[in-house]
């Protein structure tokens, strides 16, 4: 039931005047002693030509609502109170008859919606500032297919660049073939690392990686074949971390799998008349727009990472005709994303529009740099291993005889990190402190997985009542609770239309609070037959919101812990 609908209808009628304006100016008012809905009358004194105090005691006298438990007109407000039990019963009801699906919507029927994330580097530690970007795509693209559109998910490998003429060079002298079988990338950064001490000695090096760059572009067979099982190797690696996480992907075409697709982008812009030389490279120049030029071409004729992506954009719109196509990428490349969509949308591509880049802060764990080229890395395996560590032993000591541990630490434990990830608006940095993740009470997944957990086992504790009153629920904390289960739809939107998962972060959150402060304040077993019921369904109704919310941001729940 749209509440605000049927408040703005009511006085629409009773003042003949359009419905629309009336419900956007109706409010939610901050505090509960003044209802659940207040119609402010200030913007009606002109039309009307009577003062806003008045005009609220008229229309209170017009109005009639039955679902509205009273009408009271405070100042220039006039202000709505719901009727609790009817407010409830069509809650529980629709959350009870929706389950998993409450909370969706079909506004996407029909629309593909593009997201890339993760996208590490090969041949790179996969650190903790990619798992930020694949934690907010991974939730990000649950949401938007729970609002109906098909979702294309794609990791867009750093496969391709000078980086693998490096590599070459550096597998040549300095390889550790057993190592590489059993840690690749932690072999291939150390190569890499390496390269880089020793070219500061002996800059030759720099121009033997050229030159097997050059020869991996055009296609000789021996740099190609060891780029390739670079790849492999990698790819295991991390798919290997993806399945720890639960996250999927459609699909993996990374840089390289442009590289026959670029000579067009350079035909298009050419034949656009918006390519121009510059110290004998080839560029797209945005001074009219307060930024430096696209470098499409390099002077020794290599393309980079922006022609790739201009190649990646217009690939995507032909493949997929995307309504949207959103890049989860770190704040600090916001001016190559800036810069990319502008050569688009002045190629002519309207579509340009279409385009998002959704960035994030930057994750610190006090005392630990993360440069990939020092090679003292917090690396992605070992802050997951710590995490599902940790909350075996508080597990063990919270409850000894748990069945399965093994299986809840890790849902808990990576549920806690997740958790963490997508806590706060994704542009703040984080600031690891493992106390505070892993605690039990607190803004953290171990404190909604655990109310979960409580509010399952008090299900299977009783019998599942066929059928109940719900008009029987009458408290506020039952009124509260309710009320938050209703916002879910709304928290869903809203995070979908931000980019910004932290909105259901914030929400469960919220549900769990009220789910405690219910629990704690109203009895249940020993509350009497019909009432429990009742209340029975509340608590389930709550489970089904919770598991909802947290499978939208790639977080499984545990049935005990
Ligand atoms: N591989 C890059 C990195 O690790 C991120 C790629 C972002 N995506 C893109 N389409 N440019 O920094």
């Amino acid at each position: 039931m749209d509440y605000k609908k049927l408040i703005a209808d009511s006085i629409s009628s009773a003042l003949e005047i359009e419905a629309e304006d009336v419900l956007r100016s109706i409010e939610i008012p901050p505090k509960q002693e003044m209802g659940d809905f207040a119609f402010p009358c200030f913007q009606l004194a002109k039309t009307l030509r009577k003062a806003p105090n008045m005009i609220a005691v008229d229309l209170k006298e017009k109005l009639d609502i039955p679902e509205i438990e009273r009408v009271e007109v405070m100042g220039p407000y006039v202000n709505f109170f719901l009727n609790k039990s009817i407010y409830l019963e069509g809650v529980v009801k629709k959350v009870l008859e929706e389950q998993a699906d409450y909370g969706s919507s079909e506004s996407g029927e029909g629309k593909t919606v593009i997201v890339e994330y993760s996208s590490p580097n090969i041949a790179k530690p996969f650190h903790v500032g990619h798992l930020f970007t694949t934690v907010i795509g991974n939730s990000l693209s649950r949401i938007f297919k729970f609002q109906g559109f098909h979702t294309e998910r794609i990791n867009h490998l750093g496969d391709w660049g000078t980086q693998f003429g490096k590599l070459i060079s550096g597998y040549e002298r300095w390889v550790d073939k057993e190592k590489l079988q059993k840690s690749p990338i932690e072999e291939l950064n150390r190569i890499y690392v390496k390269f880089h001490e020793e070219a500061e000695k002996d800059p030759s090096l720099d121009d033997e990686a050229r030159q097997h760059f050059k020869n991996l572009e055009d296609g000789k067979e021996y740099e190609y074949n060891l780029w390739k099982e670079f790849r492999e190797l990698s790819l295991m690696v991390f798919e290997r971390v993806y399945r720890e996480l639960g996250v999927e992907f459609d699909s993996y075409a990374g840089e390289s799998f442009y590289g026959d697709k670029m000579d067009e982008v350079v035909d298009i812009l050419e034949e656009k008349g918006i390519l121009t030389e510059s110290n004998g490279a080839k560029v797209v120049m945005l001074d009219d727009y307060n930024m430096p030029p696209t470098i499409i071409k390099k002077a020794d004729g290599a393309t980079i990472y922006a022609t790739r992506d201009l190649a990646a954009a217009i690939y995507r719109k032909r493949t997929y005709d995307f309504h949207k196509n959103i890049y989860v990428v770190g704040t600090p490349q916001a001016l190559h994303f800036k810069q990319v969509f502008k050569t688009l949308s002045l190629a002519g591509f309207e579509w340009a529009d279409d385009c998002v880049h959704v960035g994030f802060g930057l994750v610190k764990f006090p005392g630990k740099m993360m440069s990939s080229r020092k090679g003292d890395v917090v690396l992605l395996d070992d802050l997951l291993k710590e995490a599902v560590v940790t909350a075996e032993k508080i597990i063990h000591d919270k409850n000894p005889n748990l069945a399965d541990k093994e299986n809840v630490a890790r849902k808990v434990g990576i549920g806690a990190i997740i958790f963490t990830y997508l806590k706060n608006s994704r542009e703040k940095d984080i600031i690891f402190n493992w106390d505070e993740i892993l605690s039990f009470d607190g803004e953290t997944g171990p404190y909604v997985q655990y109310t979960y957990a409580r509010a399952k086992s008090i299900l299977r504790k009783n019998e599942k009542p066929e059928q109940a009153d719900l008009t029987l629920l009458s408290t506020q904390e039952e009124f509260e609770l309710s009320k938050t289960l209703e916002g879910f739809g709304n928290a869903v939107k809203v995070a979908m239309e931000k980019y910004e998962p932290s909105v259901i972060t914030r929400y469960v959150l919220q549900v769990a609070k009220d789910f405690n402060k219910f629990y704690n304040n109203c009895q249940i077993n020993s509350a009497e037959a019909e009432l429990k019921k009742a209340r029975l369904q509340l608590v389930e109704a709550t489970t089904i919101v919770i598991r909802n919310a947290l499978e939208l941001l790639g977080i499984e729940t545990v049935e005990e812990m």
